[in-house]
């Protein structure tokens, strides 16, 4: 028979992302609305272990669903990779009356998720990242607002860019996922486009594309550069002096990470929020809520991370021909 949860625990873990506050209301708001008691954990796994746990009512999430950032905070935390950590982490949450867990971040997160259903606490995972990365979800919390920040900032660089007649080589977040490069790359009417997925990207093939689109008379070239491949200042000094034209590089950063939430990130946070309350209160446990086909659905953790998704081929090659 499935276990009756009377109070659940929310927190959030790893790189942040807006609209985990819009997820952390939502969390709140519902499980409430089903007459539960909820404790908010602050910076994710490390705070658990350090109790630094909160009740929390719906006042105390008034005025954040528009907030980037997450008011519980975030943390990486090595000891919670443990068995020890993970039983003491559980341990924890049953002294606090804790009988559910909604866990927000991304996919290492959710190995701590699998880790506290496995200790008796029944988890659910709630992507939230911008990277888009996890494979089970169409949509995680952030991307939306990052790769608008990301666009924005480069049309300004863009602006510049033209007016100096100058090659600019701009890096976007993401380390191990080329997503937002290759949404700013159609986006921004990019010239190249580098994505970790295609490490073996041709640096001549660049150079060569940069000296005939000059010979068109384009007055700019924007490279976007992935966070994967990185070193933007030492390419940019390679190509101004193998093409002769000017080239800077700019990193945007953790900019992309912070703002205010899109309405698509408040939109899906929300939805995802209240369907996790739904399903802890169903009795699941050790499940990551996902967006598939449009509707908002569920997997077993394991099922999840060993999932995988590709980059669209297809949009690969439709940035290439759009931008000659
Ligand atoms: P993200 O969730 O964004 O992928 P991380 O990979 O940094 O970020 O993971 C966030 C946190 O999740 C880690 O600091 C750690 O506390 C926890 N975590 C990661 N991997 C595991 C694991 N294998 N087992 C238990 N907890 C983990
Ligand atoms: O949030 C995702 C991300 O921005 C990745 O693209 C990047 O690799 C990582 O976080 C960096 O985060 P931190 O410096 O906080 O570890």
């Amino acid at each position: 028979m499935a276990k009756e949860i009377k109070t659940i625990g929310v927190l959030t873990s790893g790189g942040d992302a807006p609209g985990m506050n819009a997820a952390i209301r939502a969390v709140v708001r519902r499980a409430l609305s089903c007459g539960l008691s909820v404790k908010g954990i602050k910076k994710g796994y490390q705070g658990l272990l350090n109790e630094e746990i909160i009740d929390m009512d719906a006042h105390s999430v008034s005025d954040i669903i528009q907030k980037g950032g997450t008011i519980l905070g975030t943390a990486r935390c090595l000891e919670f990779k443990t068995p020890e950590g993970q039983a003491k982490g559980a341990e924890i949450c049953r002294k606090h009356g804790i009988d559910g867990m909604v866990v927000i971040g991304g996919d290492g997160s959710y190995r701590g998720a699998q880790a506290l259903s496995r200790n008796g606490i029944n988890t659910i995972g709630m992507p939230g990242t911008i990277d888009l990365d996890i494979s089970c979800t169409e949509y995680t919390i952030g991307f939306d607002t990052a790769v608008n920040t990301a666009m924005q900032a480069i049309d300004r660089v863009r602006d510049t860019s033209s007016s100096h007649e100058r090659c600019s080589i701009i890096e976007v977040m993401g380390r191990n996922a080329g997503y937002i490069a290759l949404w700013c790359g159609i986006a921004n009417g990019a010239e190249d486009i580098l994505l970790p997925e295609k490490y073996d990207y041709d640096e001549q093939q660049i150079i060569n594309n940069i000296i005939a689109n000059r010979k068109k008379g384009k007055t700019h070239h924007i490279i976007i550069n992935a966070e994967g491949i990185g070193h933007s200042t030492s390419m940019a000094k390679r190509i101004e002096a193998a093409t002769g034209v000017e080239t800077r590089a700019t990193i945007l950063g953790y900019m992309q990470r912070g703002g205010s939430p899109t309405a698509k990130d408040r939109y899906y946070a929300s939805l995802m929020g209240a369907y996790s309350v739904d399903i802890l209160v169903e009795g699941k446990s050790n499940r990551t809520v996902g967006l598939q086909n449009g509707e908002i659905v569920d997997f077993d953790i394991e099922e999840a991370l060993n999932m995988t998704k590709e980059l669209s081929e297809y949009a690969y090659q439709v940035s290439k021909s759009l931008a000659r």
